[in-house]
C-alpha cells in the first residue's frame, strides 16, 4: 500500500531534483567544511569535550524526564543564569532543542485573543509554531515594517507578537530590529527575536538584540539554539523572569519534553565560557565570512553564511558533490528550504578556517561553478 501511495510522490520529487538523502559523515574525515553550523569551531575543542565527558560522568547520559520532574541539573540553571548574563537578559529557560524552544514560546504566547505578525523568511520551526497557535497569523513581506505597524494598527486583538530572526538563516542578512522593537512598543507588542545565527557571532558574540541595545526590554524576547556556535544541542527562551515563569507553567513543548541531557547542557555552557575568555572568535568568523562572499561576488553579509544563487536544484547538487569528491564540504539548499525558491550553494564560515583552507575551498568551488 506504502509504494502505491508514496512511489507517485518520490519519482515526482527525483524528477525535480528536489530528493533529499542522508550522507553519513565519516569519522575523523578531513573535509574543509563549509557546510555546518560550528561557528566558533567549538565542536571538537578539548575544554568542550571533557565539560561534556565530565557531565556523563556525573549525571548520567540522559537528563530521565521532564524538567519539571527530574531533568533539571545544577548544571541547567548554570546555564541559564550564564547565558541570560552573556546575553543581557533577565532570564533564560532551556529546551531541547532550538526547534521545541521557538514551538514553545510562541504558543504559549498565542491563543486567539493573540495576533502573530511573521517575517515571510523566517525559520521552519517559527512558521509550524504559528500553525499550532491557534492565532490569527498574518505574514509581512521581507523586513516590512510598515507592513508590521499597519497590521498593529489595525488589528482587534488585545496582544501581540512580531516575529522576526536577528540573522536570516538562508540569505544571511539581518533584520530591522531597531524600528521592529520601536514599532512593537508604540502599539503595544512584542517583539520575538530568533537568533540562532547571532549568538556566537554578532554583536562581537553576544548577538545582534544586544548590539542594537534591546536587550533586557520587557517587550523583547529572544530565542537561540545551543546546537550551532554553542557547539553542543539544545535550544534556549530569553526574556523577562515572568515570562520564564509563565513558560514552565503553560509551554507543552517544555512540559511534556524530557529535559536536555546534561552533557549537551555541559558542552554549551564550556563553549561559552571559552567564547568569553577568546573574545575575538567572532570576528575571525566575520573575517572569513567576507573572504568567502567577496571570492563569490555576494554582498558581503551580516551574519556568517554565505548563499550562492544557482540555475537550479539539479546544478546545486551537482555542484555540492563535486566539491565533496574535491574535499569541500558545502550545503546545498533548494526548495522548500530556501525563502524565495531559488535555489543555492550554502557556505557557511567559521572561526577556525585558515587561510590555507579558505583558499584551496575557494579554487575548488570556483571550478564546481565553472559551467
Ligand atoms: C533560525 C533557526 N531557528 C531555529 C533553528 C532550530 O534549532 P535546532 O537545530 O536547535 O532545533 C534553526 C536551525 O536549525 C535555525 O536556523
Amino acid at each position: 500500500m506504502l509504494t502505491e501511495w508514496l512511489g507517485p510522490k518520490a519519482v515526482a520529487l527525483e524528477t525535480r531534483g528536489l530528493t533529499r538523502r542522508l550522507h553519513a559523515r565519516a569519522a575523523g574525515d578531513d573535509l574543509i567544511d563549509l557546510a555546518g553550523n560550528d561557528y566558533l569551531g567549538l565542536s571538537r575543542d578539548s575544554r568542550v569535550i571533557e565539560a561534556a565527558a565530565e557531565a556523563v560522568c556525573t549525571w548520567g547520559t540522559g537528563s530521565t524526564a521532564s524538567r519539571l520532574v527530574t531533568g533539571t541539573t545544577a548544571l541547567h540553571e548554570e546555564l541559564e543564569q550564564e547565558l541570560a548574563a552573556y546575553a543581557g537578559q533577565e532570564s533564560a529557560l532551556v529546551f531541547s532543542s532550538g526547534y521545541l524552544a521557538n514551538l514553545g514560546v510562541v504558543t504559549a504566547l498565542a491563543g486567539p485573543g493573540t495576533l502573530l505578525i511573521s517575517d515571510e523568511h523566517v525559520h521552519a520551526s517559527l512558521v509550524d509554531a504559528c500553525r499550532l497557535s491557534r492565532s490569527r497569523v498574518e505574514i509581512v513581506p521581507h523586513n516590512d515594517v510598515d507592513a508590521v505597524a499597519k497590521l498593529l494598527a489595525e488589528r482587534n486583538e488585545r496582544h501581540a507578537v512580531v516575529i522576526t530572526e536577528s540573522i536570516f538563516s538562508v540569505l544571511s542578512d539581518e533584520a530591522p530590529l531597531t524600528d521592529l522593537a520601536a514599532t512593537a512598543q508604540q502599539y503595544e507588542a512584542l517583539l520575538l527575536v530568533d537568533e540562532a545565527h547571532g549568538l556566537g557571532v554578532t554583536g562581537n558574540g553576544h548577538g545582534s538584540v544586544h548590539a542594537a541595545g534591546l536587550a533586557g526590554q520587557d517587550h523583547v524576547v529572544v530565542t537561540m539554539t545551543l546546537s550551532k556556535a554553542m557547539a553542543s544541542q539544545g535550544g534556549v527562551v530569553l526574556g523577562p523572569s515572568v515570562l520564564r515563569d509563565h513558560l514552565i507553567n503553560r509551554s507543552r513543548p517544555f512540559i511534556y519534553d524530557t529535559g536536555l541531557n546534561p552533557a549537551a547542557v555541559a558542552a554549551a555552557l564550556a563553549a561559552l565560557r571559552v567564547l568569553q575568555a577568546e573574545p575575538n572568535r567572532p570576528a575571525a568568523i566575520h573575517a572569513a565570512t567576507a573572504r568567502l562572499a567577496a571570492a563569490f561576488d555576494v554582498p558581503p553579509p551580516a551574519g556568517p553564511i554565505v548563499s550562492i544563487p544557482m540555475p537550479g536544484p539539479h546544478e546545486t547538487v551537482r555542484a555540492a558533490n563535486f566539491c565533496h569528491t574535491n574535499g569541500i564540504r558545502v550545503g546545498s539548499f533548494r526548495p522548500p528550504s530556501v525563502p524565495d525558491n531559488i535555489s543555492r550553494l550554502r557556505l557557511t564560515a567559521n572561526a577556525t578556517l585558515t587561510d590555507l583552507a579558505l583558499t584551496q575551498a575557494i579554487r575548488t568551488i570556483q571550478t564546481a561553478l565553472t559551467p
